[in-house]
């Protein structure tokens, strides 16, 4: 007989998840959308286990580009920011993303926050005064060296990059270069995959060049005053940074010490250098600790081409959610891609997909044990009566799910737990195949059977849920509301096998969670 495990003893998880801070320029998309399922997920998976968990997300709101973005709209950098900002605010919300706070670079705690952390940095002497000549990308906000440039133009916007020469403060970047490679060969996962670290290490096998983190007001006004020098407003990147410390530093001193050492900075591949390099130095001069892990993820493109609005490819995730529902598009951008690797988005895909996992077989299997369970027993839980083989190979499958979620969730292979969750799926669907519950129920003296069999398949479901609602929040709710257990059931620790349903328990008729999507 299954038994009671034991209380888990252990001292208190915390985690800090953040999110880039995303560029007002743009709306919402496919791509931070993915980083915000990604970041809602490993929140909420980090809840259901009662850990600390506090989760940030917002946007980044200075420098020449959004002042021109403003601009280009006729509005006031403002007006333009607290319009958009919002749309941001307002889509997460419709998503459902369990953030803990919402950033915005224009707050008044950040912009003091950001004064502080230059004029401490100043005082320690790692900001000075010079003039400096080079290519610099005003899509990307920074300068070019002619290595970086691809054909003599950035890699990313693929434009020409313009000289420019101007007096500036620099930030003594140069001097924890060796600090930095001591941090990355003593700790190898502060930089995950590896593939990114390995890509930082290459980056510092060349000497690490001061970072230039002023504008002159003749050239910008959009953005946080030096606190030292009022002709010159931070560079966009410095003051967007220390928005990750802003977010938290809200909570107190007491909870900023416990929490920020936990810090886990979600990014795509495309701000790794200033993550990698600038804000781990800049970490380093204003005096605190490093981050505990950069989690770097991949690249989406649509049907194999870059998105942009001018190809008119730009994938929205409301558009999604209201054709799909929400938990259906997070299920496919999460199992469809291998956390650090590029991915593609193909809708017809995802049709599949949502037909194959959900309706089929996660669907299925909700509907033919909760109709079996009406049909025999009008939904009353029965108790298990024996364990046969298949009765333990299925809790066995389901253990295994649990102990593979709990390892490939905290390696951030996320696709690798939601395999495991179907394959434990396919396990139970196999179950009532082999064990016919249906043909059973014909004869009067197999009722005991019967209702053992359900009992598990019951069971199979309650553990489903339990594993899948971090990825699949609404789908495990409404599945809990079906299983008739409280939504407080699904957080840890979960009963034994066995132990969900009391006698008497009684559990709701089937509805389809996931209608099949006949394809366009
Ligand atoms: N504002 C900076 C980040 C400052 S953080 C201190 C910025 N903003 S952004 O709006 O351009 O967002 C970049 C991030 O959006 C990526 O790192 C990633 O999280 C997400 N993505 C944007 N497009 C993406 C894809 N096509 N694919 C995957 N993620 C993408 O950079």
């Amino acid at each position: 007989m299954p038994t009671e495990r034991p209380p888990a003893a252990r001292a208190p998880r915390r985690i800090y998840i953040t999110t880039p801070i995303y560029y007002v320029n743009a709306e919402p998309h496919l791509g931070s959308a993915y980083t915000m399922i990604i970041c809602d997920t490993v929140a909420r998976f980090h809840r259901q286990r009662g850990d600390d968990t506090i989760f940030v997300t917002g946007t980044d709101e200075h420098g020449d580009k959004i002042a021109q973005a403003a601009a280009a709209a006729g509005e006031h950098p403002q007006q333009y920011t607290d319009r958009v900002s919002a749309v941001f605010r307002s889509t997460w919300d419709a998503c459902g993303f369990t953030y803990d706070r919402f950033i915005r670079t224009t707050d008044a705690e950040h912009v003091r926050t950001v004064r502080e952390i230059l004029a401490r940095v100043h005082a320690a002497g790692d900001i000075y005064f010079g003039r400096y000549g080079g290519l610099y990308c005003t899509g990307c906000e920074r300068f070019y060296t002619e290595k970086e440039l691809v054909d003599g133009k950035c890699p990313d916007h693929r434009t020409a990059p313009e000289w420019i020469e101007e007096e500036n403060y620099f930030f003594r970047m140069s001097a924890y270069q060796h600090r930095l490679l001591a941090e990355l060969d003593a700790r190898p996962d502060l930089i995950r995959p590896e593939r990114y670290r390995n890509e930082v290490l290459a980056l510092l096998r060349e000497p690490l060049e001061d970072l230039c983190i002023s504008r002159p007001k003749s050239r910008l006004t959009w953005g946080i005053e030096l606190p030292f020098d009022e002709r010159f407003v931070t560079y966009v990147w410095f003051d967007a940074l220390i928005n990750y410390v802003t977010a938290l530093e809200e909570l107190g001193p007491e909870r900023f010490a416990a929490l920020w050492p936990t810090a886990n900075h979600f990014i795509a591949k495309d701000i790794l250098k200033p993550h990698a390099v600038f804000w781990p130095t800049m970490l380093m001069a204003a005096g605190l600790p490093l981050y505990q892990h950069l989690n770097v993820h991949g690249y989406w493109t649509v049907d194999g081409e870059k998105m942009s609005k001018s190809l008119g490819n730009v994938v929205r995730p409301l558009d999604m959610r209201a054709r799909y529902g929400m938990d259906a598009f997070r299920y496919v951008l999460l199992r469809e891609s291998v956390f650090g690797l590029d991915a593609d988005f193909r809708e017809a895909a995802l049709v599949t997909r949502i037909n194959a996992d959900l309706a089929n077989n996660l669907g299925n299997l909700v509907s033919r044990t909760l109709s079996m369970q009406q049909r025999y027993f009008q939904g009353v839980v029965q108790p298990r009566t024996e364990v046969r083989p298949e009765d333990e190979a299925l809790e066995r499958a389901w253990a295994d799910a649990e102990g593979e979620v709990e390892t490939q969730v905290r390696a951030l292979a996320l696709s690798r737990a939601l395999e495991a969750i179907w394959r434990a799926l396919d396990h139970a669907n196999k179950y009532i195949v082999e064990t016919a519950p249906f043909t059973l129920a014909k004869d009067p003296a197999a009722r005991p059977r019967v209702g053992t069999i359900l009992h598990n398949l019951l069971e199979a479901l309650r553990t489903s849920a339990q594993l899948a609602s971090p990825f699949l929040p609404d789908t495990a709710a409404r599945l809990a509301t079906l299983l008739a257990l409280p939504p407080a059931g699904l957080a840890a620790p979960w009963p034994a096998w066995g132990r969900a349903f009391v006698p008497g328990h009684t559990v709701a008729s089937p509805v389809a969670l996931f209608p099949r999507i006949e394809p366009a």
